[in-house]
């Protein structure tokens, strides 16, 4: 299976509300198009298509408070059709949008498909009194979900792919890796002292832990901690718009003491791009391959503890709840 089990039934963001101006826009989820729009001081999310003959509305614009069809000029208000030109009175009550469930959090637009299932409890995010926080919307780029989350908790590619950058080739060091499973989502906690890249020293104090935590079907928050508690942390929605593609929403939220927001800003922005740029590239390298053979092989060695409790959950499956660990490993 390539999109995640329960895609449909959880909220997933979409753009940040400073990014939705006066224009709708569309979003793909698993191979739907979404078209997200405001009018009336209300944010509101539908399929993409008009009842119609299926044109997407998204190509349409704001009028008076409602959605206009660029194909035959039908006006949708709060989702229903209010006026179709040229025809005079008539029942307009069948020719409703298609709408969706919508939540506005933490600055951003969350839709989803389905709210006929209950839905993924969203993760805990660090207090807003103490942290500042700004959001980091990824173009879309060729990825598989799956993939991409396996990655992202995976801490033994740092050394390879981030070289230099968060953790070293050749120069490794002792971490007490301890896996947390819960039935609906797992942690996996490593003990050590901060990275030997460039990215801790620059951004980083002493740490004395990071945590990454995986929230069924697709987020991520990885916590780094210091003698002060809570330093940074980074939510991460891997969002996926078919098959072999995804569009990122990332949240950064950084301690307020350790300096201005801009200034974080642009430090994250300098030392993630390239970290980024650098998954980005070999999950492209991923899905081409998985691509030419037609499907994924995976081999799982000691190093990939997190692997079978992270494709249960990303397949629907409840864990057994229980503390694996520590180990000692290298990073
Ligand atoms: S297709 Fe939208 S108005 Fe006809
Ligand atoms: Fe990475």
């Amino acid at each position: 299976m390539s999109y995640p089990s329960q895609l449909e039934s959880c909220f997933i963001p979409l753009i940040t509300l400073k990014s939705l101006k006066n224009k709708p826009i569309r979003r793909m989820i698993g191979g739907k198009p979404i078209v997200i729009w405001r009018q009336n001081n209300e944010i509101m999310a539908a399929l993409d298509r008009c009842p119609h003959r299926n044109y997407p509305l998204s190509n349409g614009r704001i009028e008076n408070n409602a959605l206009v069809c660029p194909y035959h000029g039908w006006e949708f208000e709060n989702g229903k059709c209010r006026n179709i030109p040229g025809i005079g009175k008539c029942d307009l009550s069948k020719f409703s949008l298609e709408t969706l469930e919508v939540q506005i959090k933490w600055g951003a637009v969350f839709v989803r498909l389905d709210n006929s299932r209950p839905s993924f409890d969203f993760p805990q995010m660090p207090d807003d009194e103490e942290f500042d926080s700004f959001w980091w919307e990824l173009k879309p780029s060729k990825a598989r979900v799956f993939d991409a989350l396996d990655n992202v908790l995976d801490p033994f590619h740092t050394n390879f792919i981030h070289d230099g950058f968060i953790r070293n080739k050749t120069k490794r060091q002792k971490v007490l890796q301890t896996i947390e499973l819960s039935e609906n989502k797992l942690a996996a906690t490593y003990i050590q002292d901060a990275d030997f890249g460039a990215m801790s020293r620059f951004l980083e104090g002493k740490r004395t832990k990071s945590i990454g935590h995986y929230y069924p079907p697709i987020c991520f928050q990885g916590r780094w901690e210091g003698q002060k508690g809570l330093q940074h942390c980074v939510t991460i929605w891997f969002v996926p718009e078919t098959e072999n593609r995804m569009r990122s929403m990332v949240r950064f939220s950084m301690a307020k003491y350790r300096g201005p927001l801009w200034l974080k800003e642009i430090l994250v922005r300098l030392f993630l791009f390239k970290v980024i740029e650098q998954d980005a590239d070999a999950l492209k390298e991923l899905a081409k391959n998985i691509e030419n053979f037609g499907a994924p092989h995976f081999k799982t060695s000691n190093a990939d503890m997190l692997s079978a409790p992270f494709s249960k959950l990303y397949n629907g499956q409840k864990l057994e709840p229980k503390t694996i660990g520590p180990f000692e490993i290298y990073l």
